[in-house]
């Protein structure tokens, strides 16, 4: 026999905000249309934008804005963090990074809270032969890509960034890949969703409840039964182990853990970085993501080691040694945190958005490196595919199903 949920919350007066801002009708205990598995940046955009059609929708977990965005230095990379192989996710990556500014702009006017959001730009450089021919490549395949970015000498790079090393050999401007600070932008959501009359189950989801071949709400830690039309898993890298679903429909999600400083850079030595600077220094990513208040985001190590979410004294001692490297002052400033977290990384290192074999189970997950940069297409995408069946052009190359033993047909061009 079904309990309702007791830990089911809506703000204050949802059903009045509903109504004043045009959302959903609260989700409560009657069951709702859209129930959110995961509560990280990647669920809870899809649950502010599904509310914002009108569709009643609740979001389980403990800790709402939590996820690997909590580790996350923010940057929307979309130029800077392209990879050989990926030119089908580069596409959804510049899409999502147009859609940024107005995203931000609406989030924080629906909350009245400041996202972190910088357009400061990124500087991608080398510091050897080997890093500087690396860099070359990745410039020809940028152009060839149709995207923006300028090679600069060495000199060019610390006339920009004054603090860079003097072994600097060159680098790439690229004006348009910017930052946002990802615990302001959880946090904005968590907010925009409440205010929209999204219900929060504070607890974990055991078990996916599937009556007659179809997806019909979850069980929850404590026993409750939660009913809904519609369910999206979107739980980062645990989106892979959620029991009830069939083995064949779990989406093929693995952990990769990254190992992040922050720093903070106090007053009087501002500026030390105006942009986010990135690096790869001996084969591995280094970034530097320096924010207005002075934190200063040094990032990250990609480690395939399954659950483990140990801050390792090597995993610092790399970080440190490379960032000293690619800028000596470093060493002065305060270290104020060590974090590790994990991405959910998929086959393909593309993300996973969409209707599943199982009817009534959707997926958003598997967004790996660029989770912040696709916050905005990602709830777009999905909000649009809960309310009418269809998912969009733009996300149909993501479909989960392309990873089924025989893939449902894809109808659209792949290659951008
Ligand atoms: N996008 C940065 C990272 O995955 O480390």
């Amino acid at each position: 026999m079904s309990r309702t949920s007791e830990g089911s919350e809506t703000s204050e007066g949802s059903a009045g905000s509903a109504s004043s801002h045009g959302a959903a009708r609260a989700a409560g205990s009657a069951g709702s249309d859209v129930l959110v598995l995961g509560g990280g940046i990647i669920g809870l955009v899809t649950a502010w934008r599904s509310a914002q059609r009108g569709l009643r929708t609740a979001v389980v977990d403990p800790a709402p804005g939590g996820g690997a965005a909590r580790v996350a230095a923010g940057m929307l990379a979309a130029v800077t963090e392209l990879h050989y192989g990926e030119q089908t996710l580069l596409g959804l990556n510049v899409e999502s990074a147009r859609r940024y500014p107005a995203f931000a702009a609406e989030l924080s006017e629906a909350t009245g809270l400041d996202l972190g959001y910088r357009a400061c730009g990124t500087l991608a450089v080398a510091l050897d032969a080997d890093d500087r021919a690396h860099l070359r490549e990745l410039h020809d395949l940028q152009l060839r890509s149709g995207l923006e970015s300028e090679w600069l000498s060495g000199r060019e790079c610390r006339r920009l960034e004054p603090m860079l090393a003097p072994s600097v050999r060159g680098g790439l401007r690229v004006d348009g890949d910017h930052q946002i600070d990802p615990r302001r932008l959880a946090k904005a959501l968590v907010a925009a969703c409440e205010r929209a009359g999204v219900a929060f189950h504070r607890q974990w989801a055991e078990r996916l409840t599937v009556v007659r071949e179809r997806a019909r709400g979850v069980v929850l830690a404590d026993g409750t039964e939660l009913a809904a039309d519609q369910v999206v898993l979107a739980a980062g890298s645990l989106s892979g182990r959620l029991a009830g679903v069939p083995d064949d429909v779990l989406p093929p999600v693995r952990p990769v853990k990254g190992q992040v400083l922050r720093l903070t850079v106090p007053r009087t030595y501002a500026p030390f970085l105006s942009r986010t600077v990135r690096a790869i220094v001996r084969g591995g990513h280094l970034y530097l993501v320096p924010r207005v208040d002075g934190e200063l985001v040094v990032g990250a190590t990609s480690e395939e080691l399954g659950w483990d979410t140990t801050v390792t004294a090597g995993g610092v001692y790399e970080l440190l040694r490379d960032a000293h490297e690619l800028v000596p002052g470093i060493t002065e400033l305060p270290l104020t945190e060590t974090i590790a977290g994990l991405r959910p990384g998929s086959p393909d290192n593309a993300p996973m958005l969409g209707p599943t074999a199982l009817p009534g189970l959707l997926v958003a997950t598997g967004h790996f490196r660029n989770g912040v940069l696709l916050t905005p297409v990602t709830g777009d995408c999905m909000a649009h595919v809960l309310a009418t069946g269809e998912l969009p052009e733009e996300a149909r190359p993501f479909t989960p199903r392309r990873f089924d033993a025989v893939p449902a047909p894809v109808s659209v061009e792949q290659s951008v």
